[in-house]
């Protein structure tokens, strides 16, 4: 009796931890809505991170152009992303994202991600950053 209820246990965790894991991230529903807020201001049209880098959040296709130099997501590799250092403090200061220099502190725009935003968006791209 005592063994078959440990074992149930035992299944029911299995249960619940891989379908913690398989939880599928939404580019339209979870991450554009982040980088709409957060970045959008900057990242596109005439934004200034637009005419300096090129890269624009408009779209999914614009995301996934990267900037003027090459692409900031590597689908499955968010380690390989700048997308990700960029946003996860991993890179020098002056160049994290979103930007913490004078003007846009001022315009209350030098807030960084939360931790489970960034996670978000990490786990897409490790997911294969699908227009999903
Ligand atoms: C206040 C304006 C502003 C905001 C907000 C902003 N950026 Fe930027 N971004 C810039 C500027 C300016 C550059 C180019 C200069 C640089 O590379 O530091 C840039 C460059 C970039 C680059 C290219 C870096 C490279 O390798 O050349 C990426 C990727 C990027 N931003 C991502 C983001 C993301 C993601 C967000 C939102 C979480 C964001 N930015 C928010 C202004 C902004």
């Amino acid at each position: 009796m005592r063994l078959s209820t440990h074992k149930y246990l035992y299944f029911l965790g299995i249960a619940v931890t891989s379908a913690g894991c398989s939880q599928e991230v939404s580019f339209q529903k979870d991450v554009n809505p982040i980088l709409q807020e957060n970045c959008l201001s900057c990242h596109d049209g005439k934004g200034e991170g637009v005419e300096a880098s090129g890269f624009s959040v408009r779209s999914y296709d614009d995301l996934m152009k990267g900037t003027k130099f090459g692409q900031v997501v590597v689908p499955g590799d968010s380690l390989s992303s700048s997308l990700y250092r960029l946003i996860d403090h991993q890179a020098d200061p002056k160049i994290q994202m979103p930007p913490h220099h004078d003007e846009a502190l001022s315009a209350g725009k030098m807030q960084s991600l939360s931790g489970a935003q960034i996670n978000t968006i990490k786990a897409w791209i490790d997911q294969g950053a699908k227009n999903n």
